[in-house]
């Protein structure tokens, strides 16, 4: 793969704030000077209201960190703006196939589903496999047939197209075509770059009154992927992961990086293993372990006492969080 010199990636940490009840991202984004004011305004409004709708369930509706977390999940799948449901990137072939994944701080329960392609909101597949199956991963037509059968939205494939991705493939294409083929990997494919890239995979972390975790990811993965790939984001451990004992964690970035690197889990071990804490975790795995390979990403955690911090090694990640008394804080690049 081509190789990056460190300097092309920022070092952006948020944290640790205290008093937070729900954190979302919406993945890495485009990088500062890309999006004109007016796109900026619309992904930060499409965090908050995210935000707003994750608090609502928490407080006013005293639903539990699962509720919230896939109330703001959805709506990220929802909006445009985000690689994860409308919106999402194409394959190579031109399809959108979706990843998501759930996870349930009290007890580990868990559930994802991978390579979806007709599912309106995956993760609230996800958390119909972790609740109505003895399953942890149900992926393509089973996962399909699965969330119709669990009384799920069901749409045409063509919902989830916008013609901005719909472009992004073939910039992605031309590119391919006009390479000399010593230029491809053996698999015929052009070598990832990560820098000119971006994932705006989503997620959230909560936190409830009961005083448990959750989180969880959704993602169109990455454009000109391979058909049937499958990234980090419904792979439990990688990118994804709640332990009450310790913290919950949503990544964002480079997917096969982050399953090598089991990403969220590390999180969560360095807490566990010595005791540092949500900043130092994060910071740890992202900008310590993955930088120096070249693993481009992101990552947001919060701990069972609300304190909540990001890290991303890249040059933007767009996130928020909220806290009890519902005070917002949306920020789309690294300070
Ligand atoms: N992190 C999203 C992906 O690689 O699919």
């Amino acid at each position: 793969m081509t190789l990056l010199v460190a300097t092309q990636f920022a070092v952006g940490n948020d944290g640790p704030v205290e008093n937070v009840i729900l954190g979302v991202h919406g993945g890495l984004g485009e990088s500062p000077g890309v999006l004109t004011p007016e796109e900026e305004k619309s992904v930060i409004a499409g965090i908050e209201k995210a935000l707003r709708a994750g608090h609502t369930v928490l407080t006013k509706k005293q639903g539990g960190s699962l509720d919230a977390v896939e109330a703001a999940i959805r709506i990220l799948e929802d909006d445009p703006n985000f690689n994860a449901g409308k919106g999402a990137v194409f394959t190579s072939d031109g399809r959108n196939e979706l990843d998501a994944s759930i996870m349930d701080g009290r007890d580990r329960k868990a559930g994802a589903v991978a390579g979806v392609t007709n599912v309106k909101n995956p993760i609230s597949a996800a958390r119909a496999v972790m609740e109505k199956t003895k399953h942890v991963l149900l992926v393509s037509k089973g996962a399909e047939e699965f969330a119709a059968k669990a009384g799920l939205d069901i749409v045409d494939p063509a919902y989830f197209r916008t013609e901005k991705r719909w472009k992004d493939l073939e910039e992605r294409r031309k590119k391919e075509r006009e390479q000399p083929q010593s230029r491809l990997d053996p698999s015929g494919f052009l070598p990832d770059e990560p820098a000119t890239r971006h994932w705006s995979t989503v997620g959230a972390v909560a936190l409830d009154t009961a005083g448990n975790l959750a989180a969880g990811t959704s993602t169109g993965g990455m454009t000109y992927k391979r058909y049937g790939r499958v990234g980090d984001s419904p792979i439990i451990g990688a990118g994804t992961f709640a332990d009450n004992a310790t913290c919950a964690v949503s990544c964002t970035g480079h997917g096969e990086f982050f399953i090598r690197w089991q990403v969220a889990s590390d999180i969560s071990a360095q807490i566990e293993y010595k005791g540092v804490d949500v900043r130092k975790a994060v910071d740890t795995v992202i900008n310590g372990k993955l930088k120096p390979v070249q693993g481009e990403g992101a990552a947001i955690v919060l701990d069972r006492k609300g304190r909540f911090a990001s890290a991303t090694n890249s040059d933007s990640l767009w996130r928020g969080w909220i806290t009890a008394d519902g005070k917002v804080v949306v920020k789309l690049y690294p300070e």
